[in-house]
């Protein structure tokens, strides 16, 4: 039985492969990622690696890779369908059943679609006299044009069908408008009604930037609640969304700004910080941080400066914790959020804040703090220890300054404290050591064989770029329509990264997920390493449009030599090639 993309892009969305993993194995977090024994050969230390940002997994012991599906596989020795019924078990999905239809998929287009012509319709108005009201309204929050126009900024009239009749005259019908949660239906009369009225509309994309979902925010101050926002639909998930990462992700750097509302993130980007983003309404939750830390090493927290917002920091450093980003607190203090500091103070401000930012080890100096009563003689032996395992990890300098300020602190010798720094100082660098060695050898390893693409080893530069350019849009699939006219799947050289993009290119353009899950149907459980792999390699590379082009480019080029090399051949060596294979 095949089973429907739709469903299974459901499934991994509801799993957690730590959570799956971690009934058979035990796991421990290690920086970003977590480790643990690896289930699939015997061995003392730990190698083996999951990465909740992609939802894989990788043992650097012995190669075993996957994702949620193919570990259930097998750990339980299960087929490909047993196993994802296992897993929809875990999380209480049913199963489709044998006649599934696609209707699901085919309603997610349509409202996609619906969306992006929505806010088309939105941004459109503010040209028009009824749009002048959201117009005012930006002006008066000192929004220019250029920045509008960025973001898709819109307005929403005051009345109660103008976006539904515009939506009908489309061809969109009253179910899929209801199903989008553009319309609402009264409860009286039965007749659909706009969901945003007389509303300010922030379109939110996501990282492949399709328009998910809308937030409006009032324009009367007397209306409420202050911001309408898209509810749960077939293309959102209240806690999922992020805004502004589609833009974010591609700022050129790997430090993202955390924003609290999509007001103060517009005022980021339009003074030139394009790394910021925002959640929408709701707490941080553990979904958005693991997107979030698909893009970012270091995330810094610029929340409101107020009760409510020190509040949300202390939650969101908790869930932002797991994720192993490096993390800072900025005290944004001259105004009650970014938008009013960046608008009274302007960005040299917001830049000093950020640069007196609480950095990484004070803050996990100050976490072991709370774990421990350093009143008690026992509670403040293991502070202190906790304290020297972080101050093992750094520079010469670091370690200094907060040894010396720990010693005071507690009132202790400096010199008894630098020595138990020194002698945890050695498994530290031993364990880091040891990480990077194997770090090292699987990329050695990976430049030669891999043994689901017998052609790699003999076309390894067009393969190394075909791998690249397809890590680059599992991780940026919005890069997809840019590059799209400029290569086809035919002109890679070695086929089984052909089949890979072709089955990437599909997952994209049907509007799917592009994680390693998505690929299970078409792929063995073996292949599957592969792509892991493959996924993997995003981690080390630009992730640009420029980089894409470039691996075109060398495809294309290796394409042209091979297939010239072919023609200078005797029929001698032709064969020859073949019988290689
Ligand atoms: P704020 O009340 O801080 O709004 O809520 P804001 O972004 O600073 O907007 P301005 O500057 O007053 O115009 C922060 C975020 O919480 C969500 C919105 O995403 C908002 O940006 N929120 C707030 C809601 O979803 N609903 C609400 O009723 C209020
Ligand atoms: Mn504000």
């Amino acid at each position: 039985m095949a089973i429907p993309r739709d469903f299974v892009q459901d499934l991994c969305g509801r799993i957690d492969i730590e959570d799956v993993i971690s009934s058979y194995v035990d796991l421990k977090r290690a920086g970003r990622n977590v480790k643990g024994l690896c289930p699939f050969h015997n061995e003392k230390t730990p190698s083996f690696t999951v990465f909740p940002d992609t939802k894989s997994f990788y043992c650097f012991g012995c190669n075993a890779s996957g994702d949620a599906i193919s570990f259930i596989m097998r750990i339980e020795n299960l087929a490909y369908v047993e196993a994802v019924k296992l897993l929809a078990d875990r999380v209480g999905m049913a199963m489709p059943d044998e006649g599934y239809d696609d209707s699901l998929a085919k309603l997610r287009v349509r409202i996609l679609n619906a969306n992006r012509d929505a806010a088309r319709f939105y941004y459109s108005l503010l040209r028009e006299e009824k749009g002048r009201p959201g117009l005012e309204y930006y002006r008066k929050r000192r929004l220019s044009d250029e920045i509008i126009t960025h973001f898709g900024l819109g307005y929403a009239p005051d009345e109660w069908q103008a976006l539904y009749n515009h939506l009908r005259s489309l061809g969109y019908n009253d179910n899929e408008l209801l199903q989008a949660n553009l319309v609402r239906k009264s409860q009286k009369t039965g007749r659909l009604y706009d969901n945003f009225r007389n509303r300010v509309m922030f379109p939110i994309m996501d990282y492949r930037g399709n328009v998910i979902a809308f937030s409006g925010r009032r324009i009367n101050e007397e209306d409420n609640p202050k911001y309408v926002n898209t509810a749960d639909t077939p293309v959102f998930k209240k806690g999922d969304g992020v805004f502004a990462l589609n833009f974010a992700k591609n700022s050129g750097t790997k430090q993202l700004i955390l924003a609290e509302g999509q007001m103060d993130v517009i005022a980021f980007h339009e003074f030139g910080f394009t790394n910021a983003i925002a959640t929408l309404g709701t707490a941080l939750t553990k979904e958005q941080a693991n997107l979030i830390s698909r893009y970012a090493d270091e995330l810094l927290i610029c929340y409101d400066n107020d009760e409510a917002g020190r509040k949300a920091t202390a939650r969101a450093l908790q869930i932002l914790g797991e994720t192993g980003m490096k993390l800072k607190v900025v005290n944004m203090e001259g105004g009650k959020d970014a938008d009013e500091i960046l608008r009274t103070h302007g960005k040299e401000k917001v830049n000093s804040l950020i640069k007196g930012s609480e950095n990484e080890i004070e803050y996990r100096i100050g976490k072991e703090l709370e774990r421990y009563n350093v009143l008690t003689d026992d509670g403040k032996l293991k502070f202190l220890s906790a304290a020297a395992q972080i101050l093992a990890e750094c520079t010469p300098m670091e370690r200094e300054i907060y040894s010396q300020k720990l010693a005071n602190e507690f009132n202790i010798s400096k010199d008894a404290f630098d020595s138990q720094i020194k002698s945890v100082e050695y498994q530290v660098r031993k364990r880091k050591r040891e990480e990077k060695a194997r770090a090292e050898t699987r990329r050695m390893t990976d430049s030669f064989s891999d043994e689901n693409n017998p052609e790699r080893t003999r076309n390894l530069r067009a393969a190394k770029a075909e791998e690249t350019l397809i890590a680059s849009l599992m991780r940026n699939p919005d890069f997809l329509a840019k590059i799209k006219d400029k290569f086809t799947p035919e002109d890679f050289v070695t086929e089984f990264n052909k089949r890979v993009i072709k089955e990437l290119i599909g997952l994209i353009e049907g509007g799917y997920s592009t994680s390693v899950s998505m690929f299970n149907e078409g792929f063995t459980s073996k292949e599957i390493n592969s792509i892991v792999r493959i996924s993997r390699l995003s981690e080390m590379t630009a992730n640009t449009v420029r980089e894409c082009e470039d691996c075109i480019a060398v495809i294309k080029d290796e394409k042209t030599k091979n297939h010239n090399d072919i023609e200078n051949m005797n029929d001698e060596e032709f064969l020859r090639l073949f019988k290689k294979k």
